[in-house]
């Protein structure tokens, strides 16, 4: 008998009501609508209300997948959640799913492969299934990036106008020494729903992953680790330590190279070509990557799918963000051929496959 396959069986998502948009980030620091939309193509992105952490999300999104899926939280017997800004240092997110969709203890199991974390995830329930381990799984993508943001609550009251300002010139600058991060980045989360299948052709179909250590330092938190003691300090704080370092132009170039790079050999391993293709579901990091990306692989318009105008970078979320919204479009119907790719910190990136 074949193995069963991981099909998939329903997808939601969860974005928090809040919206900024760029000329509003002008108010806490220098910058402006045009900078972003034209170096980005974002135009806004949502954050949570303080407090409200990855998981909130991660379980809203879940709840919305599973009934999409028709099924019960309690059908479920594996959790995989990719989250690069978890509620706490430890544990991760993945009980605290289990947790808040209330239902018995199961295998739940945290990923941080970063903005990769939705692909590798895909791998992972792929494995899973075929091997008979699970048969119902739910994979969660999510972050909340505003809590990583080096703003002052000062800072934040303004910017979300609960405070008129204007901020002080020093507390300006000091925001604007990261305004090539802030204005990127947004909150969200987005979960897919897999049911062990017999093979149909349908499924998750396999995956192309990277790992490269030696590029580690062009995307990483220098603090906050076990490579210090304490692991987080004072001195760490104010040297910034705690804040993303972001070598964006680096960046920017290994995307455009090993997102369709990856996409191919993903393609070429399972026998189709590129005209084979419904849709190609990227990593929403800056519109400008996709778009070479696309350029390079020679897709039409209609084989993408773009929300990072709405929603900024959401690390883990964009894939599942960008396949609902692209699929609730009509982009991915039943029987579509739909390739996922995504590059971040670690080094990471690759691209998935799956037969809707
Ligand atoms: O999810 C994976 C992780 N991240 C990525 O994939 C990010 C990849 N990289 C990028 O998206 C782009 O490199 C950025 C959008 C981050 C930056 O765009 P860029 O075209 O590479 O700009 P740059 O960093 O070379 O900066 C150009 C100028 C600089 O000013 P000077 O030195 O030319 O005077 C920056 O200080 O733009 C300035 N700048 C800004 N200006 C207004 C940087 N951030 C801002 C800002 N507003 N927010």
């Amino acid at each position: 008998m074949n193995a069963p396959r991981a099909v998939f069986a329903g997808s939601g998502i969860a974005v928090p009501p809040l919206a900024i948009d760029n000329a509003t980030f002008a108010r806490v620091l220098d910058t402006s609508d045009e900078w972003i939309r034209e170096r980005s193509g974002i135009v806004s992105r949502r954050f949570v209300e303080p407090g409200v952490g990855s998981s909130v999300l991660g379980i809203e999104a879940a709840r919305a997948a599973l009934a999409d899926a028709g099924m019960e939280a309690g059908e479920l017997d594996y959790i995989v959640c990719a989250t690069m800004t978890p509620d706490h240092y430890f544990p991760g997110v993945g009980t605290l799913v289990q947790e808040g969709l209330g239902i018995p203890p199961l295998p739940a199991l945290d990923i941080r492969q970063q903005c990769a974390g939705f692909a590798y995830g895909l791998q992972v329930v792929d494995a899973l299934i075929r091997s008979g381990l699970a048969r119902n799984v739910l994979l969660v993508g999510t972050d909340v990036h505003s809590a990583l943001m080096p703003l002052s609550p000062r800072s934040w009251d303004v910017l979300l106008g609960h405070d008129p300002g204007p901020l002080d010139a020093e507390e300006l600058a000091a925001n604007s020494r990261f305004r090539h991060l802030v204005v990127l980045f947004g909150d969200g989360a987005g979960a897919m729903v897999f049911r062990a299948e017999e093979d149909s052709g349908r499924g998750i179909l396999g995956a192309v992953l990277y790992g490269e250590g030696a590029h580690k330092e062009i995307l990483h938190v220098p603090g906050v680790g076990s490579a210090r003691r304490p692991f987080v300090s004072i001195e760490q704080i104010a040297n910034a330590d705690v804040v993303p370092v972001m070598h964006g132009r680096h960046v920017f170039r290994l995307a455009v190279t090993r997102m369709p790079e990856a996409t191919r050999e993903l393609l070429a391993r399972h026998g189709y070509g590129l005209d084979e293709l419904d849709l190609l579901v990227m990593h929403q990091a800056n519109l400008r990557i996709n778009e070479a990306a696309q350029k390079a692989l020679g897709l039409p318009d209609s084989k993408v799918h773009h929300n990072i105008y709405e929603y900024g970078n959401t690390t883990s979320a964009t894939l599942p963000l960008c396949f609902h919204e692209a699929r609730a479009a009509g982009k991915a119907p039943p029987g579509s051929l739909v390739a996922f790719t995504a590059l971040g910190a670690g080094l990471h990136w690759g691209a998935a496959l799956m037969r809707v």
